[in-house]
């Protein structure tokens, strides 16, 4: 099956056996009655299952190409149960720019409770293999990053983690499945915010995690159900219902994602323009070659990295709004120096370039023209 057929049919067997519904229902339940103790029709209390979950799980695992889909409260949740793979005295290489909420949670959480992490460019994969020794065990690549826009090298950072016998997890929630499969460029385990493009539309907070292997799945949903950071029904729903129209809405965020980073690429009172696309960006190369397209994630910094310049633009846009998150089909704007990236500290987001002036758009699917006029009046 094709990407595009498996984001509407992907995992979607027997969907509605009651009365052939053609979406998966809200099974809005907790439990379900047995017959007998121990006799169900597979499903005995929504924590450790629910069917429309599961319908989302397994398209989940479809889109990703992966065998084992795993549903969470929000994208946090997902990457707390890869933690909980790991053992005081462990130890993580991870990407040292990523979503900001990922660094409080490695470093407020679980390194006090005996994991130690490394953050390094991982655009070098020679500075990763630097950091390895036998405490490592696992590898946290987030690519393109948030909200630098670096692109790391799966494939080659794959090859490393077989060689040293690591578990390599790629946060793919900029790219989604649509333009970059991890799994098939050899990494293990695939997660996702699916708050952002899977949902699609800014209405639900959500998580979720794909894997090959059935011993990792086993341990990864033991997980999952005795800590209990399950994705409802409703919410699975939705999901499932924004994965239906991934394929069409990646297509028009990257062409508008262009158009956008071309402009401000030209505009004078910009400095830089992150966009994975543009032939500038110092990852281009291998953007090109393991993704599809560049996405609608695009980051700028103006000239003279001005606060209050930052701060009077994303008061100004009008067809952006300012606000936190990203994926949606609107179009937003956020500074991470105050918003996203606040919990990491200003002498740390600075080194990897998340300084004041710097804006991060999720470019939506408007029209490109609109989007245009809207940022000219607001850098004017
Ligand atoms: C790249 C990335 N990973 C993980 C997360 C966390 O996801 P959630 O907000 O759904 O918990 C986010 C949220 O912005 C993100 O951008």
């Amino acid at each position: 099956m094709k990407f595009n057929t498996k984001t509407i049919h992907g995992g979607q067997h027997n969907i509605d056996p009651a009365y052939g519904a053609v979406m998966p229902p809200i099974y809005q339940t907790s439990t379900y009655s047995q017959t007998s103790p121990g006799a169900h029709k597979g499903f005995e209390y929504s924590r450790s299952a629910n069917p429309t979950r599961t319908a989302l799980e397994n398209s989940l695992a479809s889109i990703e190409n992966g065998k084992f889909g795993l549903a969470f409260g929000s994208g946090l949740a997902a990457i707390d149960a890869v933690l909980k793979l790991l053992k005081p005295g462990d130890e993580v290489i991870s990407t040292n720019d990523l979503y900001g909420g990922s660094y409080r949670l490695f470093t407020s959480i679980f390194e006090d409770l005996g994991i130690k992490f490394h953050f390094v460019g991982m655009e070098n994969t020679k500075a990763v293999e630097a950091k390895i020794n036998s405490n490592t065990k696992l590898i946290w690549a987030e690519t393109p990053t948030n909200p630098m826009m670096n692109v790391i090298d799966i494939e080659a950072l794959a090859k490393l983690s077989k060689k040293h016998n690591l578990l390599l997890a790629v946060d793919n929630t900029f790219a989604t499945a649509y333009l970059q499969q991890p799994l098939n460029l050899g990494a293990d385990l695939v997660m996702h915010s699916a708050t952002k493009y899977l949902g699609g539309h800014s209405d639900v907070v959500m998580g979720s995690l794909v894997v090959k292997d059935k011993a990792l799945a086993d341990k990864l949903y033991f997980i999952q159900n005795a800590s209990g950071a399950i994705a409802g029904p409703m919410d699975s729903f939705l999901v499932l219902r924004g994965i239906k129209t991934l394929h069409l809405r990646m297509q028009r965020h990257s062409e508008n994602g262009r158009a956008v980073a071309e402009y401000l690429n030209t505009h004078p009172k910009v400095e830089k323009v992150y966009w994975p696309g543009l032939e500038n960006h110092p990852n281009h190369a291998i953007a090109k070659k393991q993704m599809k397209d560049f996405g609608g994630m695009v980051s700028f910094t103006t000239k003279g990295n001005n606060y209050e310049d930052a701060i009077k633009f994303t008061e100004k846009v009008k067809v952006f709004t300012l606000a936190e998150s990203l994926g949606g089909v609107e179009s937003l704007a956020g500074h991470p120096a105050s918003m996203t990236h606040a919990s990491i500290p200003k002498e740390e987001r600075e080194k990897t370039g998340v300084v004041d002036s710097l804006i991060r758009l999720s470019v939506g699917i408007e029209d490109e023209t609109d989007l245009i006029e809207d940022l000219k009046q607001a850098l004017g």
